[in-house]
């Protein structure tokens, strides 16, 4: 090791499920961190000097967790509801007015430690990556402030000023400040913009507005779509361009049609070419919103990339847990554990135009365990990663590199 940066060799790992270019998972293996990157992946029998050793002793590792979907900025709680929908009610968009209230009702310090709390608590369970939107403003000013908190707090920050029309406002006006001067004010914070799009929130011309102002201002875009039901998100978002359209419980065999024709030009199988839109699958909210999973299976057969995220939020996914998600879409979305973990880490890192980056620019890709990529590792209190299914609900997160520094 020559470059002046400390190096530390991780060694004795049972299996290192690496979600690379060539999806290999090496067994009795070991890697070594400089600085912020992966500086060598190899046999353990043949791992280099490094000025630090840990001995994984036989432990899994794989990459990081990449959260590509959250709205972290928040204060309130909306525990009723949740009691109201496990006795029956569903799910709709009207209880983002009640975090709302709450969080414009915050002081800025009450509203950075609630977020940087909720990163901790990602990031303890193995979570090195993580996207946040705003979405609990709903004003100039309170939007500003939340891309702001977000911004110092997270990697990535969504504008999700189109998250609902605040009640008593026209929605046309609604869509004109959202594409106006709420885009402005957040646009130093933030580099993806998003839309709900579904009944009782935005509706198709609106999101069309929306989606055309931010892709002007230069933003990436992200679409929450068919969720509550089928509509026009999906196609919306392969319209245009988007990165990602998220929730896509509800599809039609058109939508995963259009879904799997933005990958055309792309080849799985060494991750190069044009990239489509990703669509994210977010199992735990389906579950707490009692919604049919998306079909992640269905997709991934037709050729479609998708990612997991926690989608950790007060009213339809009060978790952070990605090992959760990724149990559910082996136990109940029939993804195998590779293709969950993949999912997870690389397939997030897709979303967010994070999985590739070059080796020297500070862009690192993440979601992926390769030399040059950021030093994003998840050590697993368990030999395989088989185990998150195996054993349900038991927690497994042994150790967490964040950027090659020991954050577990
Ligand atoms: O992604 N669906 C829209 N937004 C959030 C829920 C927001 C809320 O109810 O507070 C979601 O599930």
């Amino acid at each position: 090791m020559t470059t002046g940066f400390t190096s530390t060799l991780i060694h004795n790992i049972g299996e290192l499920m690496t979600q690379d270019a060539e999806h290999r998972v090496l067994r009795d293996a070991a890697l070594v961190i400089e600085g912020e990157r992966i500086s060598w992946i190899g046999p353990a029998s043949q791992a280099p000097a490094a000025d630090a050793a840990v001995d994984a002793e036989g432990r899994a590792v794989l990459p990081g967790w990449v959260d590509s979907h959250s709205h972290l900025v928040f204060a309130g709680d909306r525990t009723a509801e949740f009691e109201a929908r496990m006795a029956g009610e569903s799910y709709s968009a009207g209880g983002i007015a009640v975090t709302m209230g709450a969080t414009r009702a915050a002081s800025e310090e009450e509203l950075t430690r609630l977020t940087a709390e909720r990163v901790a608590e990602a990031v303890s369970q193995g979570t090195t990556y993580l996207e946040s939107k705003t979405g609990y403003g709903l004003d100039v000013e309170n939007e500003a402030r939340s891309a702001r908190i977000a911004a110092a707090t997270v990697d990535e920050v969504t504008y999700l000023g189109a998250h609902l029309v605040p009640a008593g406002i026209d929605p046309e006006e609604y869509t004109d400040l959202v594409c106006g001067p709420m885009l402005d004010a957040v646009l130093p914070h933030v580099r993806w913009a998003d839309v709900f799009c579904e009944r009782g929130a935005f509706t198709e011309e609106q999101s069309r507005r929306v989606l055309t102002a931010a892709r002007n201002a230069g933003l990436g875009l992200r679409v929450h779509g068919n969720q509550l039901g089928e509509g026009p998100g999906v196609q919306l978002a392969v319209e245009f361009g988007a990165a990602s359209v998220d929730h896509v419980n509800y599809l039609s065999e058109a939508d995963i049609q259009a879904l799997a024709g933005t990958w055309s030009g792309w080849d799985a199988a060494t991750g190069t070419g044009i990239r489509g839109t990703v669509a994210t699958c977010l199992p735990a909210c389906d579950l707490s919103t009692r919604q049919p999973l998306a079909p992640g299976r269905e997709l991934m057969d037709a050729g479609v990339q998708i990612a997991l995220a926690a989608n950790c939020n007060p009213g339809t996914s009060y978790t952070s847990s990605m090992a959760f998600c990724v149990t559910t879409a082996v136990l109940q979305m029939r993804l195998s554990v590779h293709e969950a973990v993949r999912a997870a880490t690389y397939g997030g890192a897709l979303a967010l135009g994070r999985e590739s980056g070059k080796d020297a620019d500070g862009e690192r890709a993440v979601g992926s365990i390769a030399v040059g990529h950021r030093a994003d590792l998840h050590m697993l209190k368990a030999p395989s990663a088989t185990h998150l299914a195996y054993r349900p609900g038991i927690p497994m997160t042994h150790a967490v590199w964040r950027a090659g520094v020991r954050a577990v």
